[in-house]
């Protein structure tokens, strides 16, 4: 190239190069000089190939202008055109020979990162976009926040459950016809694995059964967080004011409002003089916080084993404020959750005192709440992971 250099920046006249024949020598000169460089670049040479386009192609100091400047201005109006057409010519050359050697070494990078696994690392990033929180872990946390605003506090428990938890305990024996309406998944877990998660439960799980249930522990899949209220009064003297979300499991048919795996929170609250006042004002405060200060609570008497009295928490249609409407299906009022006073029996169970203790307890379905608050009329969106459902909810 200095060679090169030389030459172009002495004019014509200095060269001895003034007759058309000596000019087209020189610049045949030129042009083999290049060519000798193109040859020594390797195929894939980025950095090579910017380097000669720089040198020839340079606008302050590649060859091509140094041509311009140093033999196209001073030359004579006559060796001008000789000069002017031989330089095209060889810009030409070198602009078209510089293109190919680009697209030749940028296929041969690709052909490089497919093949070699290489990493092209001028390549934009894969943008991933930022996710949302699950509608159901939106209303997990919004239902925990009203509850914790009330002096509550979230505990969670196991899903895998002994039938003495989940019924009995609850006041539900065997051949109770509630145990229908919560058909479950019975575990037959390989013994050892069996043994492992029995003796995960608390003591009392694994003694319940007697003999009977520490050789073959019958496990199953909980069908409502109610169990935890058994687990806390054990863990806890009073008062004990609580709430638990979890995912339960039933045999039930999916459905528009069905699945056999949702959500419920459970709650409970225990101490001495706890009344059915504090259980309806409870009530009330949650549904006014839940679905806005203009909603009316209604408490429709109901039976859960566990509870007594028992009631059904009823809401006032948000969407009609009560007039009657299509979503509450003209009743004017909108079924929210199970709920009742602890019945004294359940308190046998975990050695609290059901002379001096009273209290209430309550359970809902995360997704139906969920459902009634967004107007989703299909339990099914919840689990099927589509982004148009779910990017509603950001
Ligand atoms: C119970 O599960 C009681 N443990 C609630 C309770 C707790 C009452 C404490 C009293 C005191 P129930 O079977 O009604 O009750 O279920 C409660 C809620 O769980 C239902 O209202 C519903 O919202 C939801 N649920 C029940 N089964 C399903 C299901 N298969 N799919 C979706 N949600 C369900």
């Amino acid at each position: 190239m200095s060679d090169q250099k030389a030459i172009q920046e002495r004019t014509l006249a200095e060269l001895g190069a003034t007759a058309p024949d000596a000019i087209s020598a020189r610049f045949a000169e030129l042009r083999s000089g290049f060519d000798h460089r193109v040859d020594l670049l390797s195929a894939g040479d980025l950095a090579g190939w910017t380097a000669l386009r720089n040198a020839w192609l340079g606008r302050a100091s590649g060859v091509i202008t140094a041509i311009g400047d140093n033999w196209l201005k001073p030359a004579t109006p006559e060796q001008k055109r000789i000069v002017g057409k031989a330089l095209n010519e060889l810009k030409a050359h070198v602009e078209r020979t510089l293109e190919e050697l680009r697209a030749l070494a940028e296929a041969a990078g690709d052909a490089g990162t497919t093949s070699a696994g290489g990493v092209d690392l001028s390549l934009p990033g894969v943008q991933r976009p930022l996710g949302t929180r699950h509608p159901l872990r939106q209303t997990i946390e919004e239902l925990e926040r009203i509850f914790l605003s009330i002096g509550f506090s979230v505990v969670e428990g196991p899903e895998i459950e002994t039938p003495y938890y989940n019924f009995e305990a609850l006041n539900i024996p065997e051949h109770h016809p509630a145990r229908d309406t919560m058909d479950t998944f019975y575990l037959s877990l390989p013994s050892r694995a069996a043994a492992t998660a029995s003796e995960a439960l608390p003591p009392r799980a694994a003694t319940a059964g007697s003999n009977k249930q520490m050789a073959s522990p019958e496990l199953l899949l909980r069908t409502h967080t109610s169990p935890m209220q058994i687990h806390t009064m054990e863990r806890q003297k009073p008062p004990v004011r609580i709430i638990v979300p979890g995912r339960c499991y039933r045999r039930d048919n999916p459905d528009s409002t069905h699945s056999f795996a949702f959500h419920q929170i459970e709650g409970l609250a225990v101490d001495t003089d706890i009344t059915f006042c504090e259980f309806k004002g409870t009530c009330e405060y949650f549904v006014r916080e839940f679905l806005g200060p203009k909603t009316r609570t209604r408490l429709r008497p109901s039976y859960f084993p566990f509870t007594e009295p028992s009631a059904e928490v009823d809401a006032s249609c948000f969407a009609c404020d009560g007039r009657g409407c299509r979503i509450c299906k003209h009743a004017g009022w909108i079924e929210l959750f199970g709920a009742g006073m602890v019945d004294p029996a359940v308190y046998g169970y975990v050695n609290y005192d059901a002379k001096r203790l009273s209290g209430f307890a309550f359970g809902m379905g995360v997704e139906r709440m969920a459902m009634m608050r967004y107007g989703i009329n299909d339990i099914q969106l919840f689990y099927q992971n589509d982004v148009r459902f779910l990017r509603q909810f950001e």
